[in-house]
């Protein structure tokens, strides 16, 4: 079988790059012609570890080719739509990509007469595959769904950093079918591609594959939102440590050990788009879901407890020097879309304080959203060089070679906030040092907060 991408993003590329990899013969389009053309020379225009190796092979070994011209599809098995569904004013997604496409793809298989396999990998709230992309595909093709076109909706799971690795081995494959020949096809061709270890698969419809992702990246989102709000309580109590908190209650096999990391909020381009697209989803079906909001309102809020945080060590934060430590919205990646540290920045600035960052490959990426309000720094050690406060965002591994010296002799006074937890307790000797979730020790130098009152 033959399979195309239409949409070259991080879920497009990547699948794309595994499938020529296992040696399925690969079709990538897109409508940007820059991206086409790093990838086209073997070049990934994202930072993702492992892929631009198998990008590589997959080009020399002429397995992968790419086209601006979405008829390309036409002559490919198996048509994977893997462009964006972004966040519109009011939170819903906007699926004019996805329409786009599937109109376009349909005009592409009008005159085909073998069975063509379209599948939906893009994000999409429950109900689009079956009443957006099959009345679109069936108009501009003229063919049935289901009896001349198949259609499938298999969403995805991958995570930035670990792409290549998650898609070789996913957790599990989600296959929601409108009719049982395009389902089997599908599976049909994830045998191919996994051999004897084929992930558990859940067949089932489009609208409850939909909503399994949704459902997903919401709950591990309402995770990091709970432990934030832990976190936030921890602060306050001399003593308490959440972390250790979250290993303990991670053993309970009924809350599990992952996603509990406290820190400034959770970025990124999924679940900020997707737990706002499932508000707006049932809110326009009549159902205010108040868990998700909340969840959405702490993670919001989160980066205004880092900034409180810096308050504290430095009292007002007016003309005060900030370094920013990470930009990305995680490590090993380069994307800051939705990142906590932009909204930390925005809030810094807000309060007057003059911000220098640095970021191992965020930069060229933060510079399009901060312009010339940041400073960027060449490296960590020189971005708090004469700093008042330093704030780690990101948790890179690159910033532990930060000792406690560094920061000693470097800053103008060694004030840390640890929004990622990325140093040990008494790892910074010292620094003043003011870690989420953890309550204050006695040795740290706090700054009452700028409108506490002085109890007599
Ligand atoms: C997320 C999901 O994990 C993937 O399964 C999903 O396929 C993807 O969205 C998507 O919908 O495409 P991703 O956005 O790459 O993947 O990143 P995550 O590793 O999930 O992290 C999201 C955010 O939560 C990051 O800002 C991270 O720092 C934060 N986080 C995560 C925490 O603050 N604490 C944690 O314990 C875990």
């Amino acid at each position: 079988m033959t399979v195309s991408f239409v949409g070259l993003g991080y879920v497009g590329l990547c699948t794309a790059v595994a499938f020529a990899d296992r040696g399925f013969d690969t079709l990538g389009v897109d409508v940007d012609p820059e991206r086409l053309a790093l990838v086209e020379v073997g070049r990934a225009p994202i930072h993702e570890p492992g892929l631009e190796r198998l990008l590589k092979k997959a080009v020399l070994s002429g397995r992968l080719h790419v086209s601006d011209d979405l008829a390309d599809v036409a002559q490919t098995d198996v048509i994977f739509l893997t462009v964006g569904t972004p966040s519109r004013f009011d939170g819903s997604i906007d699926t004019s990509h996805v329409e786009r496409a599937s109109r376009e793809v349909g005009a592409a298989l009008r005159s085909e007469r073998d069975m063509r396999l379209v599948v939906v990998k893009s994000t999409v709230v429950p109900g689009t595959t079956r009443s957006v992309v099959k009345p679109l595909l069936e108009e501009s093709s003229g063919k049935h769904v289901g009896v001349e076109l198949g259609l499938c909706t298999n969403p995805e799971f991958l995570k930035e950093g670990s792409a290549i690795e998650d898609t070789f081995h996913p957790d599990k494959l989600v296959i929601g079918g409108i009719d049982g020949g395009s389902v089997d096809r599908l599976k049909r061709l994830y045998r191919a591609f996994y051999g004897e270890e084929i992930p558990p698969t859940i067949e089932t419809t489009p609208e409850t594959a939909e909503m399994i992702k949704y459902a997903s990246n919401a709950f591990l989102a309402t995770k990091v939102s709970y432990i934030n709000t832990i976190a936030n309580i921890a602060q306050l109590v001399p003593g308490l440590d959440v972390e250790q908190v979250a290993s303990a209650i991670g053993l309970d096999p009924r809350i599990g050990p992952l996603f509990l990391r406290a820190g400034p909020g959770y970025g990124g381009s999924c679940f900020p788009k997707d737990v706002r697209a499932l508000i707006a989803f049932s809110r326009e079906r009549g159902y205010d879901p108040g868990l998700l909001a909340a969840v959405e309102k702490a993670n919001e809020r989160q980066a205004s407890k880092v900034v409180e945080l810096s308050e504290k060590l430095v009292g007002s934060l007016e003309d005060k020097r900030v370094a920013v430590l990470g930009l990305a919205f995680k490590k090993d990646t380069d994307d800051v879309r939705e990142a906590a540290s932009i909204r930390v920045i925005h809030r810094l600035q807000d309060k007057g304080a003059r911000v220098t960052a640095y970021d191992p490959m965020a930069i060229p990426s933060a510079r399009r959203l901060l312009g010339t309000t940041v400073e960027f720094a060449a490296d960590p050690k020189s971005a708090i060089d004469k700093a008042d406060c330093c704030i780690i965002m990101t948790e890179w591994d690159e910033f532990r070679c930060l000792k406690g010296k560094d920061f000693a002799e470097r800053m103008r006074k060694p004030n840390v906030v640890d929004a990622r937890r990325l140093y040990q307790r008494d790892e910074l000797e010292g620094v003043n040092v003011l870690a989420i979730g953890m309550g204050r020790s006695s040795s740290v130098q706090e700054h009452p907060a700028p409108d506490a009152k002085v109890l007599a």
